[in-house]
């Protein structure tokens, strides 16, 4: 057998993850299990860079979103899963590379001036929002992974990675491969505004949420805007309520709301029910998993330890390595 390249990805856990990201990253990684040797972990530090005077929910999130993990079919058989905070490893490597590491690299980084700007109500000219890529890279590096799945916005973080690494090579020796960005591709699940789905807009369906939560939120969703009485043919075209039907409903009823919406031989109320139902049915599995280890959670506490136990072994074996190159 050759061997799995490795493959390592987070999320910082900002809350419960909703139908974007699950269609998103989380998808990907579920794919990935097979064929790679997967690290996936919660960069619980890395909320801190950002969230650091209002921390009290981060604790929860952190728990609620590994089992939004194992919900969906992250599975701790196949995959290494595990909380940054827990593998110290991590704050050693970043002191590490933040000596070698250029000021004018990090300054440079799209993502952080853009997050100055957007997030203007929080205080970010910190010392550790601009080192967020280095406390990235020692994420990455340590467990000398190959590829990084990301969605776009992180690819210039993994770049700065590699140069980080790079640098390390050159002064110290060759410990670290270099990393390189597998691309999320990203369908576009719109909230039940017609934005972007995204928490911080108030619009997005969470894996969480229970039936009622959800025929509500999808009684609530826009649908043609054209489309003002039932009367009135539609176009499902424009529709996002269609664009739901087509990820969740069996393709009969797709066809069937294809033609009945432009014959307004169907009505929108009824239609949105239609579709809340499949979505229901398409969650039900997670919801029944979800409760599982909500009602075990010894369960979720053995998984943690688990995982965090496997990843710590690498990192320690990393560390041994980086403390020799660099001679400490
Ligand atoms: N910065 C990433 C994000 O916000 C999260 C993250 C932290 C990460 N460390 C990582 C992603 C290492 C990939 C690899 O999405
Ligand atoms: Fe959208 Fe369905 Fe209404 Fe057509 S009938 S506009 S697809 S919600």
């Amino acid at each position: 057998m050759t061997e799995k390249k490795r493959v390592l990805s987070g999320m910082r856990p900002t809350g419960p993850l909703h139908l974007g990201n699950l269609h998103g990253a989380l998808a990907n990684w579920i794919n990935m299990q097979e064929q790679y040797d997967c690290f996936f972990f919660i960069a619980d530090w890395h909320a801190l860079t950002s969230d650091y005077e209002d921390t009290g929910l981060i604790s929860d999130y952190v728990r609620n979103m590994l089992i939004d993990w194992l919900s969906a079919g992250l599975s701790p058989e196949k995959s290494t899963l595990f909380i940054q905070s827990h593998i110290k490893e991590h704050a050693e490597l970043f002191l590490i590379l933040s000596m070698i590491t250029p000021v004018p690299w990090l300054e440079r980084n799209p993502t952080y001036k853009d997050q100055i700007l957007q997030m203007s109500n929080k205080d970010l000219s910190t010392f550790g929002f601009l080192g967020y890529p280095v406390l990235q890279a020692a994420d990455i590096i340590m467990y000398k992974a190959n590829g990084v799945p990301v969605g776009v916005d992180q690819v210039p973080h993994v770049e700065i990675t590699r140069e980080i690494g790079r640098r390390f090579n050159y002064f110290y020796g060759e410990v670290f491969p270099e990393p390189e960005s597998i691309l999320t591709q990203t369908p576009k699940i719109l909230g039940i505004d017609g934005r972007k789905m995204s928490k911080s807009y108030d619009n997005a369906i969470f894996l969480s949420d229970n039936p009622d939560d959800i025929s509500a939120k999808v009684a609530k969703m826009l649908t043609d805007p054209q489309r003002a009485r039932k009367n009135d043919p539609g176009n499902p075209d424009v529709c996002n309520v269609y664009e739901f039907h087509k990820l969740y409903s069996d393709d009969k009823t797709v066809e069937r709301v294809d033609r009945e919406c432009r014959t307004a031989g169907i009505g929108c109320v009824e239609c949105k029910k239609i579709m809340a139902e499949y979505l229901i049915a398409f969650l039900e599995p997670m919801r029944q998993k979800r409760n599982d280890y909500e009602s075990h959670p010894e369960l979720v506490d053995d998984i943690i330890a688990d995982g965090c136990e496997k990843a710590r072994r690498v990192a320690r074996e990393t560390m041994s390595e980086v403390r020799a190159a660099v001679r400490l």
